[in-house]
């Protein structure tokens, strides 16, 4: 096999969780065009029939499923969906988040421990769902979704940072727990994308201008821009790399 070979994931079943738009709906697509089907998980089915024609018009199969990825019965309806309509599933992509900006003092409990929820309890949910088919199998991928947020802090983003610096631990424990049964688990920090997500802070120039001045490249990501990163992490040119934390960033968490 060439190295370029070992970036195929030709016929690959990838779950990704998110895939509705932004960030999630670029990685379906980038694993369609390295190879993979995929079953796409977000709670508004019409930006999931988007993502479905994307990935279908890159020649592979995608099927949406709608559901809140908190929900332990959505992870379940997922990977039966995967297997029993693709066939297996090889690949899981815990993609969706929740943000939030509020100060401590005045942040509802609920507002705090939804954050954790959907960043960190969904892809638990998830990964916990597809355990016995990797492990059954003795193979399969896990790529986790951080941020530049895991890595250093932002005043008013406690939940996000919190949250975000947690998929980056559970990465690494899973990695241990895993990585023995063959089956590699790595995460994602993806600095500043356009996405709704961070439409805040497109829409504010100061906060924009002093979040780029910290980016040694000089640009925002583009939804495409972290395709390639994950296509790596899934596919068998990353075997040997495990509990990593891959930030794609331009470069903000360098110095
Ligand atoms: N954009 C950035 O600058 C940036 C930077 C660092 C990290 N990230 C991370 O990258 C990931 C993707 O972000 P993004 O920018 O693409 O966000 P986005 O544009 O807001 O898209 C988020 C996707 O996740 C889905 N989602 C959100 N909550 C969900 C839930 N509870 N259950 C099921 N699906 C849910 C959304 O669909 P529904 O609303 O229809 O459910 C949507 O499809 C997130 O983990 C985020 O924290 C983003």
């Amino acid at each position: 096999m060439t190295a370029t070979d070992r970036f195929r994931i030709d016929d690959k079943v990838a779950l990704v969780t998110g895939g509705g738009r932004g960030l999630g709906r670029a990685m379906a697509v980038g694993l369609a065009e390295a190879g993979a089907h995929s079953v796409v998980v977000a709670r508004r089915e019409d930006d999931l029939a988007e993502t479905v024609a994307l990935v279908e018009k890159a020649g592979r199969r995608c099927i949406a499923v709608a559901g809140d990825v908190v929900d332990p019965d959505t992870a379940k309806r997922a990977v039966e969906t995967a297997v029993g309509t693709l066939g297996r599933v090889d690949i899981l992509v815990n993609n969706a988040g929740a943000y939030d900006m509020q100060p401590i003092e005045s942040t509802p409990t609920e507002d705090w421990r939804r954050v954790l929820d959907v960043n960190l309890v969904g892809t638990f949910e998830f990964t916990k769902a597809v355990g016995p088919h990797f492990k059954a199998q003795k193979s399969g991928k896990v790529v986790n979704v951080a941020s530049v947020l895991g890595t250093f802090g932002v005043g008013m983003a406690t939940a996000y940072c919190a949250a975000k610096a947690g998929v980056m631990g559970f990465t690494r424990a899973l990695a241990m727990e895993w990585g023995p049964e063959g089956i590699g688990v790595n995460c994602v920090a993806p600095g500043l994308f356009k996405t709704d997500m961070s439409a805040g802070v497109f829409e504010n120039q100061d906060f924009y201008t002093m979040i780029m001045a910290g980016i040694p490249r000089g640009v925002h990501g583009e939804p495409e821009d972290i395709a390639g990163t994950v296509v790596y992490l899934c596919s068998p040119a990353s075997d040997h790399v495990l509990g990593q934390v891959v930030h794609v960033d331009g470069g903000a968490t360098i110095s």
